[in-house]
């Protein structure tokens, strides 16, 4: 097997995934339909892994059974065992925690998340299904390094986002930058990659961050600010999810152009919600991949020599 940093996006969708269970909007009820060549998408995670045999999963989807099922480095090599090592959080989102539950069965792997991702895990009695005593903790803090897996050098980094849904007050900051949402940033052999599944904005430092990257996974959710109100499937903005859209508007900057004046080796979004025109065939895809962009799918692998 072929060793160095790899990368495999294990599901590329938003929370809901594609399709989502309750929408018949024009991309779910085409993943839907076996002959519209557009395939089903599970819920935003990705795993890393650098000898191919133990692996990092950073975001554990509710769908992360059918992910682990579609993948077969991922599947028992003994009776009672798993390739994965650890599960790293960015947030506190059901669709990045979610897939902990599914994780019990007496199985250990390390944890590693913010003090303030975990508090919000402490604070659901539900996930006490994974033991204390299998299920290693780490709280891990900004900047800090870290290691995932053997070998894997990591760090945290604040991103603009903002608390859970499930924890939003009435007028939720937008603007956080601390511990609830997180950006990932991998130094293996003098390569540099990032994974930002969440980002409401893209200030200048984290513009300067991203300069010279090899690879950058980088938020989807909507290509325009507005997609799901025009959709007629929400009430909500990208930005009010705390998503940045890919193009931007009136309000301000798109991550397309504000990546795009970036040296960046490959630049793949993930994390795309249902409603993203990008999911097919069109000119906002074509926006995407004109500008060289890559759109994340389900088993796409990325590997770094
Ligand atoms: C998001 O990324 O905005 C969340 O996953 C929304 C949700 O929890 O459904
Ligand atoms: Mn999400
Ligand atoms: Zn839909």
């Amino acid at each position: 097997m072929t060793t160095g940093l790899r990368f495999l996006v294990l599901g590329s969708a938003a929370g809901g995934g594609l399709p989502q269970w309750n929408c018949n909007c024009a991309n779910c009820a085409a993943a839907r339909d076996t002959s519209s060549g557009l395939l089903l998408q599970t819920q935003s995670s990705l795993a890393v892994s650098l000898d191919g045999e133990t692996w990092a999963i950073f975001n554990a989807s509710p769908d992360i059974r059918q992910q682990i099922q579609q993948t077969p480095h991922l599947h028992p090599k003994g009776l009672r065992h798993s390739p994965i090592r650890s599960v790293v959080v960015t947030n506190a989102d059901v669709d990045h925690i979610g897939g902990l539950l599914t994780l019990r069965e007496k199985q250990g792997f390390d944890l590693f998340c913010t003090a303030t991702i975990g508090g919000v895990i402490d604070a659901n009695p539900i996930f006490g299904v994974l033991d204390p005593a299998i299920v290693r903790r780490h709280a891990i803090r900004l900047d800090e390094t870290f290691f995932p897996l053997e070998g894997l050098e990591a760090r945290i980094f604040a991103v603009p986002g903002k608390v859970a849904l499930f924890l939003e007050g009435d007028t939720p900051d937008l603007g956080l930058e601390g511990e609830q949402t997180i950006g990932i940033e991998f130094l293996v052999g003098g390569r540099r990659a990032y994974y930002i599944p969440g980002c409401a904005s893209l200030p200048d430092w984290l513009c300067g961050r991203l300069h010279g990257a090899d690879l950058v996974f980088f938020d989807g959710t909507v290509f325009a600010d507005d997609e799901m109100i025009r959709a007629g499937t929400g009430h909500k903005t990208g930005r009010r999810m705390g998503h940045m859209p890919i193009m931007g508007d009136e309000k301000g900057p798109g991550s397309l152009h504000s990546l795009s004046g970036l040296e960046i080796g490959r630049m793949i979004y993930v994390h795309i919600n249902n409603t993203n025109p990008i999911w097919r065939d069109g000119p906002e895809r074509k926006a995407v991949t004109a500008a060289g962009f890559e759109i994340g799918h389900d088993g796409m692998e990325i590997g770094l020599a």
